[in-house]
C-alpha cells in the first residue's frame, strides 16, 4: 500500500462532498487529514501524515499526488445506500499481500442494529484489520461481509463508509477554529449541535473555559488540550456524524488509567442506544457489552459475555488477570 493510494482513497471519501458544495477548499484538506487519520488507525503511514500535517492549504498538493489506482473495486452497479447497519461478517480470511500470513482467518462477527460488540485480544490480532475492512479500504473477498444482507462489495465504497464513525487513538485536531475542527465531521450541522456534541462527550466544562466559544482558535494543532479533551472532541466529532454504527478503535489507548475510567464512563452513558463495535486489548468496560469476540492472531478463539468468557477461564480471563494486576487500582 503506497501513500500515494492512500491519498487517492482519501479523496474518493472528500470530493463527492465538495462535488455536492458541502465543502470547501480548505475544509476539503482537513476532511483529507481526518479520513487519513482514521485511516492511520487502522495503518499507520507516518510519510503521509507527515506530509499532510503541514498545513490546511494541502489540497493542491493532494491533486498532484493522485496518481494510483483505487484499492478496492467499485461495483459497476451499485445497490441502493445500506440505511440500517446489519452486519455481518462470515469466514473471513484477509491477507494484506499475498505470501504474507493472514491478517484475519475464518473471523466470524454478526452486528445487529442497537447491540455492543467488543473485539478484543492482544496487539496484532486483527482488531483494526477487521474495521478497516468494513470501512472498505481494501478489499474483502466476495461472500464474507454483508451489510444489511447484501454483499459489502456490492456498495459503492463511500456509501458503505458512511455507515461508520470512528474514534480512534489519535485525533487530529487542526490549526483553525474550534467550530471547524467540529464541522468537517458534519458540514450540515450548526452551532446548536456542535455544543449538544460536547455537552454529550463530557466537553461542556472545558467549552465555557474557552474564550471565543465555537470561534476560539485550537492553535497548533490543539496543543493546549489535553489526551482526554481531544479524545472527547473525537467522540463529539464522531456525534456529529450521526453514522449508524460507531466503531471505536482503542478510544483510551494513550490515556492514563483514570482519564481511560472517565472516557469509557462518557463512552457507557452516550452510546446507550447506538451500535457499537469497540476494538480494544485493554479489558476496562467490558461488563457493558453484549458479545465480546476474542481475536488471537486473526483467528475468534472465543465469543460471549465477560461473565461467560471469565468462566471459561481461557484467554480473556488470562488477559483480564493480567491487565487487573498490573493496575492501580480504581477506587
Ligand atoms: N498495512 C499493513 N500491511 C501489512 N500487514 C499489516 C498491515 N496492517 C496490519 N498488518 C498486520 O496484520 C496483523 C493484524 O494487525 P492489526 O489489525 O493492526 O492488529 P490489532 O489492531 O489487533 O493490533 C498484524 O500482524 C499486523 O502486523
Ligand atoms: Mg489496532
Amino acid at each position: 500500500m503506497t501513500a500515494n493510494l492512500t491519498l487517492f482513497i482519501i479523496l474518493l471519501v472528500a470530493i463527492p462532498l465538495v462535488g455536492a458544495g458541502k465543502l470547501d477548499g480548505v475544509l476539503l484538506a482537513v476532511v483529507s487529514l481526518v479520513t487519513l487519520s482514521s485511516f492511520e488507525a487502522v495503518a499507520p503511514l507516518p510519510q503521509a501524515a507527515q506530509m499532510l500535517e503541514a498545513s490546511l492549504d494541502s489540497a493542491r498538493r493532494l491533486f498532484e499526488l493522485v496518481d494510483a489506482e483505487p484499492a478496492v473495486s467499485e461495483p459497476d452497479a451499485p445497490s441502493k445506500p445500506p440505511v440500517s447497519a446489519d452486519l455481518s461478517v462470515r469466514s473471513l480470511t484477509f491477507r494484506y499481500e499475498a505470501g504474507l500470513a493472514p491478517a484475519l482467518q475464518g473471523a466470524d462477527l454478526e452486528l445487529t442494529p442497537g447491540r455492543k460488540v467488543a473485539l478484543v485480544g492482544p496487539s496484532g490480532a486483527g482488531k483494526s484489520t477487521l474495521l478497516a475492512l468494513l470501512m472498505r479500504f481494501w478489499d474483502v473477498p466476495a461472500g464474507t461481509v454483508f451489510i444489511d444482507g447484501q454483499d459489502i462489495r456490492s456498495y459503492r465504497s463511500e456509501d458503505a463508509r458512511r455507515l461508520f464513525s470512528l474514534v480512534s487513538q489519535t485525533t487530529y485536531l487542526f490549526t483553525a477554529t474550534l467550530r471547524e475542527n467540529l464541522r468537517l465531521a458534519n458540514p450540515d450541522a450548526g452551532a446548536g449541535d456542535f455544543e449538544r456534541a460536547l455537552d454529550q462527550a463530557g466537553l461542556r466544562d472545558w467549552f465555557v473555559r474557552q474564550p471565543d466559544g465555537l470561534d476560539t482558535w485550537l492553535g497548533e494543532r490543539g496543543q493546549q488540550m489535553s489526551g482526554g479533551e481531544r479524545q472527547r472532541l473525537s467522540l463529539a466529532r464522531a456525534l456529529l456524524q450521526n453514522a449508524p454504527v460507531v466503531l471505536l478503535d482503542e478510544p483510551t489507548a494513550h490515556l492514563d488509567p483514570l482519564t481511560e475510567r472517565e472516557i469509557i464512563h462518557t463512552l457507557h452513558a452516550v452510546l446507550k442506544e447506538q451500535t457499537v463495535l469497540w476494538a480494544t486489548h485493554s479489558l476496562k468496560g467490558m461488563e457493558w457489552m453484549d458479545e465480546i469476540v476474542v481475536l488471537d492472531r486473526g483467528q475468534v478463539v472465543e465469543r460471549g459475555t465477560h461473565r461467560q468468557l471469565m468462566k471459561l477461564d481461557g484467554l480473556y480471563a488470562r488477559m483480564w488477570r493480567i491487565q487487573n494486576e498490573a493496575l492501580p487500582p480504581d477506587e
